[in-house]
C-alpha cells in the first residue's frame, strides 16, 4: 500500500475518475477550494443527508428539521459574535509571497512530532515480538522528548490562541524555526485578523445597499426560528431543530481537497433543554452521534474524541468527534454545549423575548442548547477514504474497490446480462424495472462481464445481478457481493429481500 501522501492522492484521482468529485470551473482552471460532485457524489452525498435526518428528525420525536435561507439579516452575525470574532490568524512569508493561517503552521509543527512517534512505534512493532506499546510509549526516550515538546508546545499555543495574542504566536512560530513550505525561508510578516464570512450586497444599487453575509454556519438560521418553530410545533423541552445546508467561509488556506472548503455543507442540530440539564444532554449527544458513526460499520479505531480544554467564552464543554483522514486525526463533527448564549444575544439584539414556558416548573426560561454540527463534505471524505481498497486477488491482478457502506452505496445493484444476445439483455431490462422503483440501479451490458465487474467495484455497487442462459431457463440469477466477490443464485422474486 502507498504511503499516505500518496494514497490520499489517489483517492483524490479516483474521485475525479469513476465521476464522485470534480474541481469547481474545471475548465477554466479551476476555483481554488471549491469543488462540484458528479453523478455518482451527488447520490452519496444524499444518501449521507438521508442516513442523518433520518437517525436525528424521523428517530427522534422531539426533533424537526428545517430550511432556513442562507441570506439573512445582517445584524444577526452581529449579535452572534461572527462580524467581531469569526477570524483567523494569518500570515505572509515575504519571500514566497505566500499567505498561512498562522494557527495552521504551528499544528502542523505538532502533527510532524506525532508523526514521528507513530513512526517510532511502527518501527518497534516491526521489531520486537511481544510488543507492548504503552510501554514503550512510556519509556522509550525519543518518544518522550518528542511527546514532551508537544504538550509544552500545544499549551502555549492553545493560551495564546486563546488570548488572541498575535505577536505571542508569531514569536511562536519564530522560535519553533517554522519555515514557509515553498520558499523554505523564515522571514514572516506580522500576525493579522482575517475573517471568514463572505459578504455581497442587496439589492441592485450598490450604494446605500445592506452589506449581507453568506452563512458561515446553518445554526444561526435555527436560532432565530427557534419561536417560529416553539409556538407553530407546539415542542416541549427537551427538544431539537434539525438542519442540513449549506456555508461560506472565505478559508485562508483551503486544501486537503474536500477537508477545508470555501462552500461546503453542513448537518447541524440543536437542542434546547432546562438550564442546569445541558451537561447531561452533552453527554446523551457525545454517545448518540457516537452510534450513529459507528452504525456504518466503520470501525471504532477510525474514531477518537478531542475534548476541548480551552472553551470558547459562550460553552461550558464541548468535544470533537475525530476521523481518521489519510493525513491525520482531524475533526469531523463539533459538539458543543452553547449554554443559552446565542438566544441571549439575539433576545439582546432585537428587544424580543426568546423564552420558554416550562408548564413543568411555571417558569419562563431562555434554553441552554446543546448543539451538534457535521460538515457534510467531511463525513463524505471519511467515508470515501475509508471505503477505498486496493486488493491483489489470487492471480496476482489488483482491483480497486470502493467499500462503501451498502446503506450509503450511490448504486446499489448492477444489472449485467452477461451476453448481448440470446434475450439476455430483455430479461435484463425486465429486472432493472422490477428494481428502479425500489433502489437506484444501473444497466451495463458493454465489455467482457469482468471488466463490467471490476467498473462496479471501482464505483462501489454493493451487488452485481447477472443474468444468463439459466436465467432465461429457471428465473434465477446470480448475485455477486462487492467485497467477498461470492456469487450464490437467486430466484429473481426474490432479488428485493436479498439486496435490502
Ligand atoms: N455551528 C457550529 C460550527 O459551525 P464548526 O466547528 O465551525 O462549528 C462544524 O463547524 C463542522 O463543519 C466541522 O466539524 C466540519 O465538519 C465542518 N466544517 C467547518 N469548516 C469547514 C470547511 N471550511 N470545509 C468543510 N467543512 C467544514
Amino acid at each position: 500500500m502507498a504511503n499516505h501522501d500518496e494514497l490520499f492522492k489517489q483517492i483524490i484521482a479516483h474521485a475525479k475518475e469513476y465521476g464522485y468529485i470534480f474541481p469547481s470551473s474545471e475548465i477554466y482552471d479551476g476555483l481554488s477550494a471549491v469543488y462540484d460532485y458528479g453523478q455518482y457524489g451527488v447520490e452519496l452525498k444524499n444518501n449521507i443527508k438521508q442516513y442523518w435526518w433520518r437517525a436525528m428528525v424521523q428517530f427522534h420525536e422531539n426533533i424537526v428539521g428545517i430550511d432556513s435561507a442562507i441570506f439573512m439579516h445582517p445584524t444577526i452575525w452581529k449579535a452572534s459574535g461572527h462580524v467581531d470574532a469569526f477570524n483567523d490568524p494569518l500570515i505572509d512569508n515575504k519571500d514566497s509571497k505566500k499567505r498561512y493561517r498562522a494557527d495552521v503552521l504551528i499544528e502542523d509543527y505538532l502533527q510532524k512530532l506525532e508523526e514521528k512517534i507513530e513512526k517510532e512505534v511502527e518501527k518497534a512493532k516491526k521489531k520486537f515480538e511481544n510488543f507492548d506499546e504503552t510501554l514503550f510509549r512510556k519509556t522509550n526516550p525519543n518518544v518522550l522528548r518528542s511527546q514532551e515538546k508537544i504538550d509544552a508546545v500545544g499549551d502555549r499555543f492553545a493560551a495564546l490562541m486563546n488570548e488572541t495574542d498575535l505577536a505571542g504566536i508569531k514569536s511562536l512560530i519564530e522560535e519553533l524555526e517554522i519555515a514557509c513550505p515553498v520558499s523554505g525561508s523564515k522571514n514572516w510578516t506580522d500576525v493579522r485578523q482575517f475573517n471568514l464570512m463572505f459578504s455581497t450586497q442587496m439589492g441592485s444599487v450598490a450604494e446605500g445597499a445592506d452589506t449581507i453575509y453568506l452563512r458561515p454556519e446553518t445554526a444561526q438560521g435555527i436560532f432565530v426560528n427557534f419561536l417560529n418553530v416553539y409556538k407553530t410545533g407546539r415542542m416541549k423541552i427537551p427538544f431539537g431543530i434539525a438542519q442540513i445546508g449549506k456555508a461560506f467561509r472565505n478559508e485562508i488556506v483551503a486544501r486537503q481537497f474536500i477537508f477545508r472548503m470555501r462552500e461546503f455543507e453542513q448537518m447541524e442540530m440543536q437542542f434546547f433543554v432546562r438550564p442546569g440539564e445541558e451537561l447531561k444532554w452533552f453527554e446523551y449527544w457525545k454517545e448518540e452521534r457516537k452510534k450513529w458513526h459507528l452504525s456504518l460499520g466503520i470501525s471504532e479505531e477510525s474514531y477518537r474524541f478531542h475534548d476541548h480544554e480551552k472553551l470558547a467564552h459562550y460553552a461550558n464543554a464541548a468535544t470533537d468527534i475525530e476521523f481518521r483522514f489519510p493525513f491525520g486525526f482531524k475533526e469531523l463533527e463539533g459538539i458543543h454545549s452553547r449554554t443559552d448564549f446565542d438566544l441571549s444575544q439575539h433576545e439582546k439584539f432585537t428587544g424580543k423575548k426568546l423564552r420558554y414556558f416550562d408548564p413543568e416548573t411555571n417558569e419562563s426560561y431562555i434554553p441552554y442548547v446543546v448543539e451538534t454540527s457535521i460538515g457534510l463534505d467531511r463525513m463524505f471524505l471519511a467515508v470515501l477514504s475509508n471505503a477505498y481498497t486496493e486488493e491483489t486477488l489470487p492471480d496476482g491482478s489488483v482491483r480497486v474497490v470502493l467499500k462503501i457502506p451498502a446503506a450509503l452505496a450511490p448504486v446499489k445493484a448492477a444489472v449485467l446480462p452477461l451476453v448481448k444476445k440470446d434475450g439476455l439483455p430483455e430479461k435484463a431490462r425486465e429486472i432493472m424495472d422490477m428494481l428502479k422503483p425500489k433502489m437506484m440501479c444501473q444497466y451495463d451490458d458493454k465489455d467482457a462481464i469482468g471488466r463490467r465487474y471490476r467498473r462496479q467495484d471501482a464505483i462501489g455497487t454493493p451487488y452485481c445481478i447477472t443474468v444468463d442462459n439459466e436465467t432465461l431457463v429457471d428465473n434465477t440469477v446470480t448475485i455477486r457481493e462487492r467485497d467477498s466477490m461470492q456469487q450464490k443464485r437467486v430466484r429473481i422474486e426474490e432479488i428485493v429481500k436479498e439486496l435490502v
